[in-house]
């Protein structure tokens, strides 16, 4: 089999065209003609590259089989090794054969005791008041950012992750009016806070950003949320588990305990509410938002997941817990 780089490059076109091809006959027009345009980089990209929707027959270590061929994986988002870590693993078969796989309730009629008792550790390491976990971050941000934005503003950055945008869009239809301002920008940020005044009024962000691996200016994001009375919502996906508190005594820049990008910044949960997810560098099926006690009651009865999706598994809270 041809190595990657070897294989011919078709053009972007030339994928596009089979793609449409593909999907439907004649080639379309209008809706889906804008959707494969749109997404033509990638059509490109499953045309040539290796671990695009690629099938991973095996693991061992950091190391995957992928077409017969073993690869080094530089891809996967378990940042600690948590999901092949042996103290992890040996423990989950006991939560299974406490818990069972799945705790099938809504979690407004119950959750297994595990929630309470992450919730509570997560509180202790983020330091922060309170904090409550849904299943995923694309939950939260479909969920939280409207509430929190009601029919007011809100402001985000250009370059936030796409599942923060996505919230944004619910809350504008919603309601809520939505400006974008230039990445990692504060003070393009405060011509626009200073323009638009309608509360309330949020900012939203990514912590570690997951394109390049870079944290904010949080300083002064979180100083404009404070002076201009907006609270500033961040996405940790990447930095939560990796990054941490400073210590005198720490062994590597990225800080200890992994507690997030406001605690490796030296900054408060003043005006910030902190979104992040278990399934980067906990390997789990979970995410959380950490914020007053107030706003987690609030939550509990005004986000749908609560009510309305599905809990995490049962491995994924024992590794979360386990991990912690
Ligand atoms: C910054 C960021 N936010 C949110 C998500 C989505 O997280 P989840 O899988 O928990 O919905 C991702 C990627 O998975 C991400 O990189």
């Amino acid at each position: 089999m041809p190595r990657p780089l070897d294989r011919p490059r078709p053009a972007a076109a030339t994928v596009l065209a089979a793609a449409v091809d593909l999907v439907d006959r004649p080639a379309p027009t209008g809706w889906l003609a804008r959707w494969l345009a749109a997404c033509a980089d990638l059509q490109e990209l499953f045309a040539d590259h290796e671990l695009l929707d690629a099938v991973i027959q095996e693991v061992s270590g950091r190391r995957i089989r992928v077409d017969g061929r073993w690869l080094v994986d530089f891809a996967s988002c378990n940042y600690l090794g948590l999901d092949l870590d042996p103290e992890v693993l040996a423990a989950i078969p006991g939560y299974l054969a406490r818990w069972g796989t799945h705790p099938s309730w809504s979690r407004m009629l119950g959750s297994p005791a595990l929630y309470q008792q992450i919730e509570d550790r997560l509180v202790g390491l983020l330091g922060v008041e309170d904090a409550l976990l849904l299943p995923t971050l694309t939950h939260i941000h479909a969920a939280v950012i409207p509430v929190l934005a009601d029919q007011g503003t809100i402001f985000v950055d250009s370059r936030a992750h796409k599942r923060i945008w996505d919230g944004c869009v619910v809350a504008r239809a919603h309601g809520a009016r939505l400006h974008r301002f230039a990445h990692n920008d504060p003070e393009a940020l405060e011509r626009l806070l200073r323009q638009h005044t309608k509360q309330p009024r949020l900012i939203c962000m990514d912590g570690v950003n997951s394109m390049t691996g870079n944290p904010p200016d949080l300083p002064a994001f979180a100083a404009l949320a404070r002076d201009h009375d907006a609270l500033l919502y961040l996405d940790d996906a990447h930095g939560f588990g990796v990054i941490g508190e400073r210590s005198p005594d720490e062994p590597c820049p990225y800080g200890v305990r992994g507690n997030g990008v406001v605690r490796h910044l030296g900054e408060t949960y003043d005006h910030v509410v902190l979104t992040g997810g278990f399934s980067k560098a906990y390997s789990s099926l979970l995410a959380f938002v950490a914020g007053p006690t107030a706003l987690k009651r609030l939550l509990k009865v005004a986000a749908p997941p609560y009510l309305y999706s599905g809990p995490s598994p049962i491995a994924s809270l024992a590794s979360a817990l386990v991990g912690l």
